[in-house]
């Protein structure tokens, strides 16, 4: 089975951030989701924190129009906060994304960053709306590498087993996951969710990556994107309210980059060479 099965199968979602900030904004993003859906995009990536709930609202608006009988094929992603992740928070903040988001399910539910709560209480949480059907899987975001093991040994002593994914930023602009937590999270079978993949835009526009792709028929987004997902343990989650970049980024999953393409990429941006800390953005 692949490794990206709880993610539908495809390598390339859709992120939200900066959804939902702006009443005036509200069509052409609701658009662009539905855009998204409708051309094959499966995962969409939002939080309870984006725009203050405005950003599920966004994605609950697409989904109506999108027909509750096309459910199933696909993985909706949101993220609750540390400071609602408390064993009594946590439920709350989860019915109240369901409301937002207009769904009786989430297919996975984050905690989006470590906070105060221990985890053994926020797991409880996870565990009772797994049981209670609000949620299909969980896992964690912008945790390094003891901290993914801390957590997934307190599943084990709690006799919970599930954590899906870990969503950390991974980019050309952040390898540092590569040195030891990607490779972790492969050996344990848990695919990794990358965040801001195209640099909030920066490699977009990279100049040098545009020129190693043009012979490839691709553009820098495309390269950035495919790099990104080129081990099939990754999964990435490129925002963009824009439907042209959307289809651009999402055509990215079908890309096998050759190993010249890789290791000229390799000389722009090298891999880390020791552990570096996790950036967060
Ligand atoms: N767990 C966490 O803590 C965390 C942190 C950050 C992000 N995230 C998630 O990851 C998602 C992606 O990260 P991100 O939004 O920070 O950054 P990103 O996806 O790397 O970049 C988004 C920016 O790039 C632009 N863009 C997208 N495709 C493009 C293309 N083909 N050509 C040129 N520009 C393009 C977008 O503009 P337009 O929209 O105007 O097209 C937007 O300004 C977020 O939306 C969120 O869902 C999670």
């Amino acid at each position: 089975m692949s490794m990206l099965s709880v993610f539908k199968g495809l390598a390339i979602g859709l992120g939200t951030w900066n959804m939902g900030e702006r009443a005036s904004a509200a069509q052409p993003e609701v658009a662009a989701i539905r855009h998204a859906l409708e051309r094959g995009v499966r995962l969409i990536d939002t939080a309870e924190m984006y725009a203050d709930g405005g950003a599920e609202r966004r994605v609950g608006e697409a989904l109506k129009a999108y027909g509750a009988n096309r459910r199933d094929e696909l993985c909706i992603v949101t993220k609750v906060l540390p400071q609602n992740a408390s064993r009594t928070g946590t439920i709350p903040a989860c019915e109240a994304s369901l409301r937002r988001l207009g769904l009786d399910h989430v297919d996975i539910y984050l905690l989006h960053w470590e906070g105060r709560v221990p985890y053994e209480q926020t797991l409880e949480a996870f565990a009772e709306l797994r049981e209670r059907g609000l949620i299909r899987h969980w896992g964690v975001s912008n945790f390094d590498l003891p901290q993914l093991e801390q957590w997934c040994a307190t599943e084990q002593r709690l006799g919970l087993s599930g954590c899906a994914t870990n969503q950390v930023y991974y980019s050309l602009l952040a390898r540092g996951p590569e040195f030891d937590l990607l490779p972790a999270m492969t050996a344990k079978g848990m695919p990794l969710m990358a965040y801001t993949p195209l640099g909030s835009g920066e490699l977009a526009e990279d100049e040098q990556l545009a020129a190693i792709g043009r012979p490839l028929g691709l553009t820098a987004a495309q390269l950035a994107l495919a790099w990104v997902v080129r081990s099939g343990a990754v999964v990435a989650i490129p925002k963009s309210s824009t439907p042209a970049r959307i289809d651009e980024n999402f055509a990215a999953a079908q890309v096998v980059l050759p190993p010249e393409v890789r290791a000229q990429i390799d000389a722009l941006y090298p891999p880390p060479k020791r552990k570096q800390s996790l950036q967060m953005v």
